[in-house]
């Protein structure tokens, strides 16, 4: 439980997108017409900022936004989940779970310090 709690406290507030989202924009990954999905998208700070600019973007999150759907997109995002989740096999489960969403490119980043 106080893990949890512990994973739920890592979603910060963006008040720009995050890097991974905005390296998938300027390397002509997430363009228009293509859509996004953010697993594990924390407070959902990408989601809107995308949203903002013209693309589908939709969101899921186990504390942040647990009603949220999880739906296929073409560019999915795995941004800074796995080095939240301490369980090797629940990593690759929820690695694995976001890998069958993705139709063109999945992005994935973790905080390793
Ligand atoms: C460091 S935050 C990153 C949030 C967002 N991707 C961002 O970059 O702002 C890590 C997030 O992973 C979520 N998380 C924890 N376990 C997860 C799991 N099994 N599957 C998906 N997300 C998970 C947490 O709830 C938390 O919001």
């Amino acid at each position: 439980m106080s893990t949890n709690v512990n994973r739920r406290r890592t979603a910060i507030r963006r008040t720009a997108v995050s890097r991974p989202v905005a390296l998938a924009l300027s390397d002509g990954l997430l363009i228009p017409g293509r859509t996004f999905f953010d697993y594990g998208c924390g407070r959902g700070d990408d989601v809107q900022h995308l949203a903002a600019l013209g693309f589908a973007a939709n969101g899921w999150d186990p504390a942040h936004r647990p009603d949220g759907k999880r739906r296929p997109a073409d560019i999915v995002n795995f941004g800074y989940v796995a080095n939240v989740i301490e369980d090797p096999a629940e990593r690759v489960d929820a690695l694995k779970s976001a890998w069958a969403l993705a139709r063109v490119v999945l992005i994935v980043t973790a905080r390793l310090e």
